[in-house]
């Protein structure tokens, strides 16, 4: 298939060649969400047509790129860390390539001083501009210009852009690009713009192929993926697309993130339950449990309606688990609204929390807000929590011993040896096996729960 991708490929090649010798490689290092490393996906998809091979590491490579994520403080600071330890290498190797885009360079500001620290970045662009890779590659190779390549978002969606998957049994597949949801303290918005959802028709034909192909797991992204097709010439809402992926023939799992409570529904919970494929397990952010905190955080929903979804979901599945995202410290918020946090957690029973410490992100809304708590109280409370989510997890742990769950065996654990897979409800268990068994389903029974760290053995 010609994606027109390769039309720059003979002439990037040989620019490539007088640096190089041999094949050109590429490394592409990403940081933070999925939307992020499917994006990454692209990116070595475009360079894999541009007739690149890919380096196992920064060191070895003749093209670098950074795909940065802006969400929290640290991940930025992290990115100027690794950028700048490439110094040396460039002074080594001066005709290495350097190139920093994804999320962190969507903000202005951050994008001119990351090219103002590090004068050896050759590249920078955005996540809406990262189809324009071959020309911008081009223009850095043919006239050793500087290319800097920011905003500019598209109206339509780009379908042709090859992707080169990271895993063979599990794959990312787009729903939807960007959010509009604004909750005061995220950048995402202002980084990946306006929420757009890919038509039905090609989301059905990307889990086909995948499929056919073997694949055994494939997760939706987006943003918010309640409010999928918002915008879209067929009215088709989130249930329905599930509804339809569902009734792919093949034996794989169909899971999906993240889910926004303001518009999780009760025709999701129910196509959940009829479905095949579903796993019934949700990713369910709740943020804070408590309701001033909420509404501060614009959420746009109460404890009590999040509570109610639960108890909506174990109605309509009553095996069914939750994960779940969690702010600590939120500008404002005192200690005594944290305690609802905590309440919130026992009362739910969460298999698994992803746990941040408030991080202000320069134009949001909550980082011009009065924020009283020092950070070293707020670790405190963060220690607290996930005290209390250790707790509610070795109960759950407890309670699985003995039980036979159906795993997708995903790797083997460095430590200890042993295969790691993970169980619908998306759970770990670990369990000595053959290598041959990485990448299917297999038979587990749980023999032992630390925490949710289960042990089990093949059955
Ligand atoms: N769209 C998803 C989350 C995307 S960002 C949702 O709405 O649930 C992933 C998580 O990062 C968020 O759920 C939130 O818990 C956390 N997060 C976002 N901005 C943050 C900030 N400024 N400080 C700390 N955590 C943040
Ligand atoms: Fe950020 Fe809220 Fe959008 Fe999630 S829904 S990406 S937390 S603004
Ligand atoms: Fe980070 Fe961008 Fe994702 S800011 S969390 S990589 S959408």
């Amino acid at each position: 298939m010609d994606t027109g991708f390769s039309a720059y490929a003979a002439e990037i090649q040989r620019l490539m060649t007088e640096r190089t010798a041999g094949q050109p490689l590429a490394f592409v290092r990403t940081y933070g969400c999925q939307q992020n490393v499917a994006d990454g996906e692209k990116i070595k998809g475009i360079l894999g047509e541009l007739g690149f091979g890919f380096a196992g590491s920064a060191e070895e490579a003749d093209l670098i790129l950074f795909n940065t994520c802006a969400v929290r403080e640290h991940a930025e600071d992290r990115v100027f860390g690794n950028v700048g330890a490439l110094k040396s290498l460039k002074r080594r190797k001066p005709g290495v390539i350097i190139g920093v885009c994804g999320c962190m360079t969507e903000q202005r500001p951050v994008a001119e001083r990351l090219g103002k620290t590090f004068p050896f970045i050759d590249l920078i662009f955005g996540t809406h501009v990262l189809h324009r890779l071959p020309e911008m590659l081009h223009q850095v190779l043919a006239n050793s210009q500087r290319v800097l390549l920011l905003g500019q978002e598209e109206t339509t969606i780009r379908e042709d852009i090859p992707i080169r998957r990271d895993g063979r049994s599990r794959a990312w597949v787009t729903a939807m690009y960007g959010c509009d949801n604004f909750c005061s303290y995220c950048i995402v918005p202002y980084v990946r713009g306006r929420e757009k959802s890919r038509r039905p028709e090609e989301i059905y034909r990307e889990c086909q192929g995948l499929v056919e192909a073997g694949y055994k797991e494939i997760t939706l992204l987006g943003q918010n993926v309640n409010s999928y097709g918002k915008g879209l010439e067929e009215p088709v809402n989130f249930a329905e697309l599930l509804r339809r992926l569902d009734g792919l023939p093949g034996d794989f799992r169909l899971r999906f993130m993240t889910s926004h409570p303001k518009d999780a529904s009760q025709e999701l919970f129910d196509v959940m339950a009829e479905s095949r494929h579903i796993p019934h397990h949700i990713h369910l952010p709740f943020q804070s449990g408590n309701d001033r905190v909420l509404q501060e955080m614009n959420r746009r929903y109460t404890r009590e309606k999040y509570l109610a979804l639960i108890r909506c979901a174990r109605e309509a599945m009553p095996d069914v688990s939750f994960t779940s995202d969690v702010i600590v410290g939120f500008p404002g918020e005192t200690y005594e609204e944290f305690q609802d946090t905590f309440s919130l957690i026992r009362e739910v029973e969460f298999v698994n929390l992803f746990t941040f410490i408030y991080s202000p992100r320069p134009g949001t809304r909550a980082a011009e807000m009065p924020d009283p708590i020092s950070h070293e109280e707020k670790t405190r409370w963060f220690a607290e929590l996930l005290k209390v989510q250790e707790e509610v997890a070795g109960k759950i742990g407890q309670r699985l011993v003995g039980s036979r769950q159906r795993v997708l065996v995903e790797d083997r654990d460095g430590k200890t040896g042993l295969l790691s897979g993970r169980t619908a409800s998306s759970l770990t268990v670990m369990f000595p096996g053959e290598d041959g068994l990485i990448g299917e389903f297999a038979a587990v029974e749980v023999t032992e729960a630390r925490g949710v760290s289960l042990r089990g053995r093949l059955v």
